[in-house]
């Protein structure tokens, strides 16, 4: 079965749910929501100067999955919008927040946050304010999702290192579960060649449903050192693969499974985007606050 219509985070709001088990994308050390509003109002500001909406500001977030992250980053993306129209005397326009994951997700733990979501932005908002209406957009943001020319704003964050599909090739990987010290170099090639496809046909779609002069701020985890098995970019998959190594021992999980297991997710490397490159970008005296 196509990886698009089974992919899905935990479920629900329990103790062992995505919902509870978010944290490290809310508030994570380099790239966190919270991080990440410094680049939203300066993106946002853009779009609101080069004057692409009337009436109605349409946001979108993809890989929204479920729980209050889900909502948070639409939250400080209204209040951004909200914050620039004042200061230039423009009217606050409604807005159209689509949230996007894959068919799986959790959508209904959203929803029924929803109400206090609408509340909160009228307690702090003002009666007048919007309205705001938000609705669900189930698909793979690797295809389109919105029609020509519909979205102002496009966020993603922690979502594009999943890619469309385990890439092709990789029998000979052993029980290594991602791209290992172990691994032939083939596993290496398949893998980066399956997130160039996958990023560029990302941008493909996008170009053709945001607006001229709309805008996208996305964040995933990217590694500084080109050896894509440092523990910069594998450590995390290095301790699920060794783990899954252990329940073999222990005979909970057959060799044949391991082997035929390869997570589709990707470390992307980006010249010059080390931890200190993205400090200096975080650093308030720092005058670069983009990536170039
Ligand atoms: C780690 S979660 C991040 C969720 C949220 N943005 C946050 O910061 O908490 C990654 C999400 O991306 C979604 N995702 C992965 N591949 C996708 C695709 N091709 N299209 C849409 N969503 C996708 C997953 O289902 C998952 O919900």
């Amino acid at each position: 079965m196509a990886l698009v219509n089974i992919l899905h985070m935990k479920v629900g709001d329990g103790e062992s749910s995505y919902a509870s088990n978010s944290v490290v994308q809310e508030t994570g050390i380099q790239t966190g929501i919270q991080k990440v509003i410094p680049f939203l109002k300066r993106s946002i500001k853009g779009v609101i100067n080069n004057d692409v909406f009337n009436d109605c500001f349409t946001v979108a977030d993809l890989g929204c999955a479920s729980g209050t992250n889900a909502l948070l980053v639409s939250s400080n993306i209204i209040d951004v919008v909200h914050e620039v129209c004042q200061e230039n005397n423009l009217k606050v326009p409604q807005f159209q927040v689509c949230l996007n994951d894959l068919f799986g997700n959790d959508f209904n733990t959203i929803f029924k946050l929803l109400p206090e979501y609408y509340a909160n932005l009228k307690r702090n908002k003002g009666e007048r304010f919007g309205p705001c209406f938000v609705s669900a957009v189930p698909g793979s943001f690797y295809d389109r999702i919105f029609p020509d020319q519909s979205v102002h704003f496009v966020h993603s964050g922690f979502s594009l290192n999943w890619l469309s599909q385990v890439p092709q090739g990789l029998e000979n990987n052993g029980t290594n579960i991602y791209m290992s010290k172990t691994s032939p170099s083939n596993v290496y090639e398949e893998y980066g060649k399956q997130w160039h496809t996958d990023f560029t046909k990302f941008l493909q779609m996008r170009s053709e449903e945001i607006v001229h002069g709309g805008s996208m701020v996305l964040t995933f985890p990217a590694r500084s050192i080109v050896d894509p098995t440092s523990e910069d970019g594998s450590a995390l998959m290095e301790l699920l693969g060794q783990s899954l190594v252990d329940m073999l021992k222990e005979g909970l999980v057959q060799e044949s499974d391991i082997n035929s297991f390869n997570i589709p997710a990707y470390i992307p490397w980006f010249k010059g985007f080390g931890l200190d490159r993205v400090n200096q970008m975080f650093d308030p005296r720092s005058s670069r606050d983009r990536i170039d």
